[in-house]
């Protein structure tokens, strides 16, 4: 399969969601690529990190790729991988256009901030216009990340996704939790904390990962 995060807004934590969507796969002894798609190179700066924290065992391969190639590259790529996992910009792009054509599962993480949430309506239209534009339909996935810790705090912004007709939305918000930047600060992720692990990150990540993945096989500890 073919996943891509997406969305316009800058920081809606798409990058965080891919690294730790690409280690939970490779966790599960899928072969990964991990595509940057984003000229800020935050996936290819993680990996790094991730090298020197690991001694080389990433977990998977990475590979830097934009523009309007993205597509062919991945078409010419995806027979050689389990999973493909696109990590796109927060911007209209062409390399995020790109992405959302080739992947078959698109992945849009939103903060529940009006900001946020108001420019959804600009994305949806890119939505609309890749989806007349495919041979097969795209399925897109929304939920809330960097949620506030109580649920309630959430309740506007999960009707604004649940009431998207270009979306799923997935009600399993993604709070905001330190866990995420510690880990990610060493290339790691939730999921390799050791002692330190939050196990309510764990836990909301990974049952996110289980609905959006369309892949039955549970993470092993
Ligand atoms: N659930 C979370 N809880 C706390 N911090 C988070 C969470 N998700 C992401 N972050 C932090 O928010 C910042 C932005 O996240 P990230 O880089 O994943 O977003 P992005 O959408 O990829 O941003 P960009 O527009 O730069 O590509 C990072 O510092 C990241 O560690
Ligand atoms: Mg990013």
């Amino acid at each position: 399969m073919i996943f891509t995060t997406a969305g316009e807004k800058g920081g809606s934590g798409r990058s965080t969601i891919a690294e730790h969507f690409t280690v939970w796969l490779s966790k599960q002894d899928f072969d990964v690529l991990l595509i940057d798609a984003d000229e800020q190179g935050t996936a290819s700066d993680f990996t790094a990190w991730r090298e020197q924290t690991l001694d080389g065992n990433v977990g998977y391969t990475l590979v830097q790729l934009v523009g309007a190639n993205l597509r062919k590259q991945v078409e010419t790529m995806k027979s050689k991988y389990d999973h493909i996992v696109i990590d796109t910009g927060g911007r209209d792009t062409t390399s995020q256009r790109a992405a959302l054509f080739v992947a078959d599962v698109a992945i849009v993480p939103v903060q529940p901030r009006s900001h946020d949430i108001w420019t959804l309506a600009k994305f949806t239209e890119i939505l609309d216009e890749i989806q007349s534009g495919r041979a097969t339909p795209l399925t897109a996935y929304t939920f809330l990340n960097r949620a506030d810790i109580t649920s309630l705090d959430n309740r506007e912004s999960a009707e604004a996704l649940a009431g998207l007709e270009q979306m799923t939305f997935v009600d399993c918000a993604i709070k905001n939790r330190k866990a995420y930047p510690n880990a990610g600060a060493s290339g790691l992720t939730v999921f390799e904390m050791g002692e330190k692990s939050d196990a309510k990150a764990i836990n909301e990540i990974t049952e996110l990962f289980k609905r959006i993945s369309h892949v039955n096989i549970p993470i092993t500890a």
